[in-house]
């Protein structure tokens, strides 16, 4: 550690200091802490909460492996402060079950084999339920022609919406059935 110089005054005396203390409920428990400003969602749920759904792939925004959903809409919880998430309801994939029955998009995930190793599947599943909404609200997609439509449930629309997520074992076809059927189609 520097000496304090006269231009150098070394660290303000509350340097250690710096937490804002935010009140969130996870997968339904409700949690009060002391954040440091510059942790994410991501490094809250896994390091201060000790919750594993969400994973830690790329770090940067691109894999969607962390997605997880703040008051129901779909974020990637590595490029969200946590100190912008006072007051919210997370909901990681191992919350979407409730008594102990899986959620319909998990089950049919298992019917249609729409994993390997696993790794991506708690944010595709995620993403795979803020997409459910989404669908429901008619937002359009890129791939939705015309823009005003109400949008099919194509698998080009599928996949269009799920492209934030990759899966490196490449279960991309089971995905886009799966989440066919859980909207009811075939
Ligand atoms: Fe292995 Fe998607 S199931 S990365």
């Amino acid at each position: 550690m520097h000496p304090a110089t006269e231009t150098d005054p070394g660290p303000p005396a509350d340097a250690a200091d710096i937490g804002r203390v935010i009140t969130l409920r996870v997968d339904g428990r409700e949690h009060r802490l002391s954040v440091d400003p510059r942790r994410t969602v991501l490094d809250l749920l896994r390091e201060q909460l000790g919750v594993f759904s969400a994973k830690k792939g790329c770090d940067h925004g691109q894999c969607g492996s962390c997605t997880v959903l703040i008051d129901g809409r779909r974020v990637l919880a590595c490029l969200t402060l946590a100190v912008t998430c006072d007051g919210v309801e997370v909901t990681t994939a191992a919350g979407l079950a409730a008594d102990g029955l899986l959620h319909p998009v998990q089950q049919a995930f298992l019917q249609h084999d729409a994993f390997q190793c696993g790794y991506c599947t708690p944010g595709q599943i995620c993403s795979a339920v803020g997409l459910l909404d989404e669908f429901e609200a008619g937002a359009p997609s890129q791939v939705t022609v015309p823009v005003t439509a109400t949008p099919d449930w194509t698998d080009a629309e599928i996949a269009e919406r799920m492209s934030g997520n990759l899966c490196r074992c490449g279960a991309y076809p089971g995905i886009v059935s799966a989440i066919r059927e859980t909207k009811g189609g075939s």
